[in-house]
């Protein structure tokens, strides 16, 4: 092996890792919002990014999960789930006061970049690093083990998968859409989202998409994201640990759990994708296009939110015990497993 192709596999290996919708998940919702997305927004959200390619989204997708391992992006790795102390799988619920620490979580993240996309007085760069938190963290939210506080969102859960020794966190992120994939390239999510727009223009989708996004609305993100973390957080008692996470480890997660969860790991990509094309709708049409009727100048002369979106954290609580234990578990939680299936 030359040492280039090295470089490639290894560089390959740790994205593939990422725990958090892996590559493939991400990718996909992307695709499945660059859809959705009026002409006048893709063009709007193109620009910013300086991407008039046809991946103008997917190519940003991972973009944070690749920053939160920076020393420079450290600060942001909580603000990739929200860790809620519920009581699985008797009792699932989110509560955004009781559960987003004081680092914030991905809802007051949605909330601080939906303010800061629209927002004429911050520059293209800081416009573009909104959009690509966004588009990142709207796939997240949607992943039932981003919205659990239990076991380090079941990162500390030991399964076997095909196999594998693994964790339940990152067979649901990356290795069980794999599995049903076949591949993590761009080609492979291309492919997989146009499945899912099938599925929501004219298929089992159809009658609920519209349900997906009622009631969203830019003007109150904490409430609309925290609406998408107490959906996803339901299936952790109905879908992802049903009968306790104990139940989990007497045996390979292959065939029959895999076949029990991958039904709702389309569902969440899809419902992640059409939220997002939704929601850049929303911002574009709520302030920017707005804006550039009145003038920017005007825009930015005007009283606005508070760019470091401090009033959208709730009142500081204690250190939880899931980042206590994420804290403790360094290395190994969250982001940096390295192993390839
Ligand atoms: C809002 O975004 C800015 C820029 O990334 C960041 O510095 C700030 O900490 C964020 N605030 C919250 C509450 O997430």
């Amino acid at each position: 092996m030359t040492r280039f192709s090295k470089i490639a596999v290894v560089t390959l290996g740790s994205l593939s890792g990422v725990n958090a919708w892996g590559v493939l998940g991400h990718a996909t919702v992307a695709y499945v919002a660059q859809n959705y997305l009026s002409a006048s927004t893709a063009s709007w959200a193109k620009t910013v990014l300086g991407d008039t390619s046809g991946s103008y989204l997917a190519n940003v997708a991972s973009w944070a999960d690749s920053y939160r391992t920076t020393a420079a992006g450290k600060w942001s790795a909580p603000l990739h789930y929200i860790d809620a102390e519920d009581n699985p799988p008797t009792n699932c619920n989110v509560d955004y006061a009781r559960d987003c620490g004081s680092a914030g979580c991905s809802i007051s993240a949605i909330a601080n970049y939906t303010q800061r996309a629209g927002d004429g007085r911050l520059t293209t760069a800081h416009v573009a690093e909104a959009l690509k938190f966004l588009v990142h963290f709207m796939g997240d939210i949607t992943q039932p083990l981003h919205d659990e506080a239990y076991a380090v969102g079941g990162n500390s859960i030991k399964v076997t998968f095909e196999g594998y020794n693994d964790n339940l966190h990152s067979d649901w992120d990356t290795y069980m859409p794999q599995k049903l994939i076949g591949g993590s390239k761009l080609t492979d999510a291309q492919s997989w989202a146009t499945t899912l727009i099938g599925e929501i223009n004219s298929g089992s989708y159809k009658s609920q998409a519209a349900s997906w996004i009622q009631g969203d609305t830019v003007s109150d993100p904490i409430t609309s994201a925290t609406r998408w973390a107490s959906d996803a957080n339901a299936y952790v008692c109905s879908v992802v640990m049903p009968n306790g996470a104990a139940a989990l480890q007497t045996g390979d997660l292959y065939p029959d759990y895999y076949n029990s969860a991958i039904g709702t790991i389309e569902l969440q990509i899809a419902k992640g994708g059409y939220r997002l094309a939704n929601w850049l709708n929303l911002i574009y049409n709520t302030h920017v296009a707005k804006r550039d009727l009145e003038g920017a100048v005007e825009q930015a002369q005007n009283e606005g939110p508070d760019l470091m979106g401090r009033d959208l954290l709730p009142e500081p609580r204690g250190v939880s015990r899931a980042q206590l234990a994420r804290d403790a578990m360094g290395e190994s939680c969250c982001g940096s497993a390295r192993h390839a299936h």
